[in-house]
């Protein structure tokens, strides 16, 4: 019998967090815990995870004594940090070396983009990478492409709106820019399978479920569906004004989140569909493992399978705790 890998895992309650926590469970194995902040171990999230006997860490991370408690003995740090709190996650890394954790995954899980200046948020990301490159510390970076949950658009009938997080039909360019997409819970799974491969030890892997454009989707939907989807197009032009927009108006205000989600929101655009980034090709330019081509035996969800979940009403609306 092997070891189990022990696991200490920050956002477990959020959606990536959640989804990676399934996917270790659901493989045997490794032993989970859980790094939440001291404001929210009474949120009934946790006190779920509490219930389900997943051993929970409450420890603010200025605190490097009780940091160091927690990560002593650990093999994996994962860290499913939220995007407005991506640096937060420096406070580990000097603590994680100290304790011997043997591989750091840091807070990835977007879309495929150059390491930096076509995305803040991914220049974030990567600001916490070089610093885990600077320790020295063992590390997978795991990128899973856009998530079928936020990726279709709403229906004359409203049939799926119960599911659609931004109700707003929107095709980019001529719609033909192919995307990696991905089922947010196949994430976990794929996660499961990297963590217990050697082969993926300081590397970049992206893992995803299906690549396909908005004209793609569009003709999926209304096929399952039987209705016709209308849409606005939206010039490559508009998406570049936009990114111009949102930056002149973080500049004006550093501090203000709904900015910031407005770039991130602007720049991932103009990444998937102006750069076109988000594909197998410049994954592969770029230097990533395909998790696809590494476990040929794991067959993650279709996003056809995905959308007739939500046709038959039983998706899950992201974010809607
Ligand atoms: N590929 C895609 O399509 C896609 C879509 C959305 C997001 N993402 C990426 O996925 C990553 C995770 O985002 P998400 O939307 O899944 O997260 P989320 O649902 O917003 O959850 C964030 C998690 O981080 C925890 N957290 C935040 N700050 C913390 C701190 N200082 N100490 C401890 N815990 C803290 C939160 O716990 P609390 O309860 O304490 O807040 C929560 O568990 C992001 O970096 C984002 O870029 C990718």
């Amino acid at each position: 019998m092997t070891t189990k890998q022990r696991v200490l895992l920050l956002g477990a309650t959020g959606e990536t967090g959640s989804s990676i926590l399934n996917g270790l469970q659901e493989s045997g194995n490794f032993d989970v815990e859980v790094l939440v902040r001291p404001a929210s171990v009474k949120k009934p999230s946790v006190q779920k995870l509490q219930e389900q006997g997943v051993k929970i860490w409450s420890i603010d991370l200025d605190n490097s004594t009780d940091l160091t408690s927690a990560l002593t003995g650990i093999d994996i740090l994962i860290s499913a940090i939220g995007p407005h709190d991506l640096l937060q996650q420096k406070k580990l890394l000097q603590t994680a070396k100290n304790a011997g954790v043997k591989r750091i995954v840091p807070c990835a899980f977007i879309t495929v983009a150059p390491p930096q200046g076509a995305m803040l948020l991914r220049d974030q990301k990567e600001e916490i990478y070089n610093a885990i490159k600077f320790l020295g510390i063992p590390y997978t970076v795991i990128d899973v492409g856009y998530w079928y949950q936020i990726s279709f658009p709403s229906l004359p009938s409203g049939k799926v709106d119960y599911a659609t997080l931004l109700p707003k039909n929107v095709v980019h360019g001529d719609g033909t820019a192919p995307n990696l997409l991905i089922d947010l819970r196949d994430i976990g799974l794929f996660v499961a399978r990297i963590l217990c491969d050697d082969r993926t030890l300081n590397r970049y892997v992206y893992s995803f479920g299906e690549v396909l454009s908005e004209n793609d989707i569009y003709r999926i939907v209304e096929e399952l569906s039987g209705e016709k989807v209308e849409s606005t197009r939206v010039s490559t032009e508009s998406i570049e004004e936009a990114v111009e927009k949102a930056k002149a108006a973080l500049t004006l205000d550093q501090e203000d989140p709904m900015k910031r989600i407005g770039l991130y929101k602007a720049q991932y655009e103009y990444s998937k569909y102006v750069r076109q980034d988000n594909t197998p090709d410049y994954a592969n330019y770029l230097g990533y493992l395909n998790a696809q081509q590494l476990y040929p035996d794991f067959k993650p969800r279709g996003f056809r399978e995905y959308f007739t979940e939500v046709m038959a009403g039983t998706a899950r609306k992201v974010y809607d705790s």
